[in-house]
């Protein structure tokens, strides 16, 4: 069986690290065009490092969570096999053992140079100053994709869905595409479609199942369904 599962920032938000756009939710704090695309990185770079030095710095105080662990351990039981694409950009699946997590929206622990496109191990704060140890230049960005830019492994992500059983969703809103479109992708395709979030999404009615509530309680408890049932 192949399962692929689009994890958001409800994955994490057990953990600590706020989601975007519930109630209190960072686009709530930040203007999104300010911190989040490439015009705002332009126009002040030293905003959208302290912006993301922040989010790194929560991210290392943060621990993986009941549901992290759930996917990590799915993946790992050979009970299927499991593809973990997620937009969070923190690093809590892989610390709590998942392998080969395919991060579309990429990652804080990572920076790229603006100038050469290097890309290296992120030191836990960056700054204007901060150069590539490859070409010198002092263009650094953390090795996110922004707004406006093109989600990072899409080949990789339509050929998971093409070959899939189970298409499954947790803790997103389905406000941002293409991440969005992919329970159509995979509907699309004759694959099975679940979504695991606390409140119904924008995309709710497009899957064939919706579980609600944390992430905590229902990410382990739907592993747990799985594994009796493949027993
Ligand atoms: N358990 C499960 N789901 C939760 C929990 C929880 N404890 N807390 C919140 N949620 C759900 C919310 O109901 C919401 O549907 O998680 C979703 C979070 O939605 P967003 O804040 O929009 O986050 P996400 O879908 O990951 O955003 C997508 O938008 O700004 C960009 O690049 C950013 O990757 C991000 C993308």
């Amino acid at each position: 069986m192949r399962i692929v599962i689009l994890s958001g920032a409800g994955l994490s938000a057990e953990s600590g690290l706020g989601t975007f756009r519930d109630v209190g939710g960072i686009w709530q704090k930040y203007d999104l065009e300010d911190v989040a695309t490439p015009e705002g990185y332009a126009r002040d770079p030293a905003l959208v490092h302290q912006f993301y030095n922040a989010r790194r710095a929560n991210c290392l105080q943060a621990s993986p969570n009941a549901a992290h662990h759930a996917l990590a351990d799915l993946q790992q039981s050979g009970l299927a096999e499991v593809t973990l694409v997620t937009q969070n950009i923190d690093d809590l699946l892989e610390r709590a053992g998942a392998r080969d997590v395919v991060h579309m929206h990429g990652e804080l622990r990572r920076a790229l140079c603006a100038s050469c496109g290097h890309r290296w191990d992120a030191p836990d704060t960056m700054s204007p100053d901060t150069a590539c140890p490859a070409c010198g230049a002092t263009r650094a960005r953390p090795d996110i994709v922004w707004f406006g830019e093109i989600p990072y492994h899409m080949d990789r992500i339509a050929e998971a869905l093409e070959g899939a059983d189970l298409f499954v969703a947790i803790g997103t809103s389905g406000a941002v595409y293409p991440a969005a479109g992919f329970v159509q992708e995979a509907r699309a395709q004759g694959v099975r479609t679940l979504e695991l979030n606390l409140d119904p999404s924008e995309t709710s009615a497009l899957f064939d199942d919706t579980r609600l509530g944390p992430a905590t309680e229902i990410v382990p408890a739907w592993v747990a369904e799985l594994r009796r049932a493949r027993a």
